[in-house]
């Protein structure tokens, strides 16, 4: 599969996002070990988790302990996989999310995700969402320290806007490697932090990329051009979708998620798919 870079690691230009085999709705185990495996085999060198992707209150983490055991048990080399896990987020177990920022949390946080995970440095730690209640620098200079600790390989941010990207690179000195903000053919009110990361180099994730767990499938039914464009390639709208972000820059890294097989094994195939300017110009204007 084509490559991106993730600051100085190279990445599948599609990952997989690990959230719909770990919230409501989840698969059972077998299947989501299946479905990480089956990204493997494809390819997929990107794996987005969070503490957070749990269900039940005494869960903490369930996402990060089935990607660590799917790694463990796929019997090839994956060491070349990057994980990219988050904190900053809670679930208290009654359907909502919470967030603390705080730095006494974070640190006590990548402390649990480094044990669920088995390593010794997280490759890429993520802040989850600005928490209102703590200045934005106070938590980003926790992803400094956990750097200058070799805690963790690179730091990126999330759900963060241009004055929050720019303070974060400041903050990190130079070192923040990835956004991660929602968006998607419904979802576009994001296209300033992505033009912010292709100016700045930085890579951008996109979140729900294909409209969100339970959404994803309407997708060509919502948008036109996405169902037309992917009939003309013999494709899927959802591949057109993705081909279409990664057309857009060379730094978007789309983390579709899956809980089967055959979904990311669809959208790893958007690599492969060229767009026309005219097609690019439809989709965007769809
Ligand atoms: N940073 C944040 O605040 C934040 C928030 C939300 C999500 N995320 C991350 O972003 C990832 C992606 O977002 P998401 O999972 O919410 O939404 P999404 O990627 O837009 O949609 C996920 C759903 O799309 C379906 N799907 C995937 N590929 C498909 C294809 N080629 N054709 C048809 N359907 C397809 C999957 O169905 P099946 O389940 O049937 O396989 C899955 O349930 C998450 O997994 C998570 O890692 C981050």
């Amino acid at each position: 599969m084509e490559q991106r870079t993730i600051g100085d690691v190279q990445v599948s230009a599609i990952g997989l996002g690990g959230m719909p085999m770990s919230i409501e709705g989840r698969p059972d185990e077998g299947r989501s070990i299946r479905t990480i495996h089956a990204a493997l085999d494809a390819g997929v060198t990107l794996i987005d988790t969070a503490d957070a992707y749990h269900m039940y209150a005494n869960e903490v983490g369930h996402n990060e302990s089935l990607i660590a055991k799917a790694l463990s048990t796929y019997g090839r080399d994956t060491s070349g996989v990057l994980v990219a896990t988050k904190g900053g987020h809670l679930r208290p177990g009654d359907g909502s999310w919470t967030v603390d920022g705080s730095p006494k949390h974070l640190r006590a946080a990548v402390d649990e995700s480094l044990k669920r995970l088995g390593v010794e440095a997280i490759g890429l730690y993520q802040f989850h969402r600005p928490d209102p209640t703590v200045p934005y620098e106070d938590s980003v200079g926790v992803l400094a320290e956990l750097l200058d600790a070799g805690k963790i390989r690179m730091a990126g941010i999330s759900n963060a806007n241009p004055e929050q990207i720019r303070l974060a690179q400041d903050v990190l000195g130079g070192r923040l490697a990835s956004v991660q903000n929602q968006f998607s053919p419904a979802f576009r009110s994001s296209e300033p932090e992505l033009e912010l990361c292709d100016e700045l180099g930085l890579a951008f994730l996109p979140w729900s990329p294909l409209g969100g767990i339970g959404r994803a499938g309407e997708l060509g039914d919502r948008f036109d051009a996405f169902t037309v464009i992917g009939a003309s390639h013999g494709v899927s709208p959802q591949r057109v979708c993705l081909a279409w972000m990664l057309t857009k820059s060379p730094v978007v890294v789309p983390i579709p998620g899956a809980s089967r097989p055959e979904t990311i094994e669809d959208s790893v195939r958007a690599a492969e798919l060229t767009l026309s300017a005219d097609e690019m110009a439809q989709l965007n204007a769809a």
